[in-house]
């Protein structure tokens, strides 16, 4: 196949690109790096042996994108592009309803105009809001907290209703949990501009002496810990799921929303506690408020991801830590050492 990757240079974009290749398919990227380097491409080759077709530009120019469609022959694409900083977007929300949902329909009508009608969007399970039921299924009722949220949830609805009016179309919207780690080979991972606002990253900068300490926002959730419980998934099983859902989307014509996850929570302090081991450190933290927004706890009922896709998160908590690990001490300064 040939798959179009919007925002394929970012975190989550890079790790499907490797298992895309890999799996024998043609793959293009398209993206303007405002979140991410030409290095992750050049490293994606280093894995692969190939470096995917780039087309530099935003998604919010429906020329270059109707160029890059066609000059790459696409037939499926991946929609990865956009902003995710939920502090960021309630700060600028206009910003983030330009980039990501205008980008999106700019997109969806180049590939209208190029008669490409399967994709697969990364969704959030941002969309399921403060949930009231635990693990959450996909059919939980959806709402969000913030403007980031929010044009997840618009984009959701755009995909349906444009779904519902031209019924060749084919969506998988996927909504992932919390994807942490990196590829095994250390080449790859996620490179978060300024203080990273997640956990994972946050720990693995106070592992390689980046940042002094960790600030545990709040201890006093009703978890069994009283931090907050995520379901946190390797970025490469992640990336598997993506490969899974355009096999499925070549033999349906439908818009499935699908959740990503592993099913399993983990606290704040355990996440602490199994990346102590893969880094062999002790590390620092304190705990501080509770952070504005912020859930107790939120983990997927997997369920449907088996049952339609035939995926199942595989890699433990273990290797989502030592990879983290192993990508952090050979890049200290993210791809910014280049
Ligand atoms: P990322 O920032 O690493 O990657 C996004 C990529 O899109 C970057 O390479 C960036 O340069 C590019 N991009 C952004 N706006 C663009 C535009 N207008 N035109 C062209 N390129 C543009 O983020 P990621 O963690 O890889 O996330 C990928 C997608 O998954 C995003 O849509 C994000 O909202 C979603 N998501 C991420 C998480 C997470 O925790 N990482 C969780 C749920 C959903
Ligand atoms: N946390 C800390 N200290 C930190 C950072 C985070 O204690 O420095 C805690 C948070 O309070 C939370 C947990 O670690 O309990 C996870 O926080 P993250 O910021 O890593 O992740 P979130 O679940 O808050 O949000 C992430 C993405 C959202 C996405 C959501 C679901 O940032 O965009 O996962 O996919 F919507």
């Amino acid at each position: 196949m040939n798959v179009f990757i919007t925002g394929g240079a970012g975190y989550i974009g890079s790790h499907t690109c490797v298992e895309l290749i890999q799996a024998g398919h043609q793959v293009s990227v398209f993206d303007n790096f405002c979140n991410s380097q030409p290095e992750a491409l050049a490293r994606v080759e280093r894995i692969t042996g190939q470096r995917p077709q780039l087309y530099q530009g935003d998604i919010r120019d429906a020329d270059a994108l109707t160029y890059a469609l066609k000059d790459s022959q696409a037939t499926a694409v991946i929609h990865f592009a956009g902003l995710k900083s939920v502090g960021e977007s309630v700060q600028n929300p206009l910003a983030y309803y330009d980039n990501n949902v205008v980008g999106t329909l700019r997109l969806l009508q180049a590939m209208r105009a190029c008669d490409v009608k399967a994709l697969v969007f990364s969704s959030s399970a941002t969309v399921y809001g403060d949930p009231h039921q635990l693990p959450i299924p996909e059919d939980h009722p959806l709402s969000t907290t913030n403007p980031y949220g929010q044009t997840k949830l618009v984009i959701e609805e755009m995909l349906r209703d444009v779904h519902r009016s031209e019924t060749q179309w084919r969506f998988a919207i996927l909504r992932y949990f919390n994807p942490v780690g990196a590829h095994a080979s250390g080449l790859i991972g996620e490179d978060p501009q300024g203080t990273p606002n997640n956990l994972m990253p946050f720990v693995a900068q106070v592992a390689v002496g980046r940042r002094e300490f960790l600030n545990v926002w709040g201890d006093d959730y009703a978890t069994a810990d009283g931090t907050g419980v995520r379901d946190y998934i390797h970025v490469v099983d992640l990336a598997l799921g993506h490969l899974k859902a355009l096999e499925r989307l070549a033999n349906h014509t439908e818009c499935e929303a699908i959740n990503l996850g592993t099913g399993v929570g983990y606290s704040v302090l355990d996440m602490v506690k199994a990346f102590e081991l893969a880094c062999g450190k002790t590390l620092p933290y304190q705990v501080a408020p509770r952070r504005a927004g912020d859930i107790a706890a939120c983990y997927a009922n997997a369920d449907k991801a088996e049952r339609l896709l035939g995926w199942k998160a595989e890699r433990d908590l273990t290797a989502m830590c030592e990879d983290g690990w192993r990508w952090q001490r050979a890049n200290p300064q993210g791809y910014g050492q280049i």
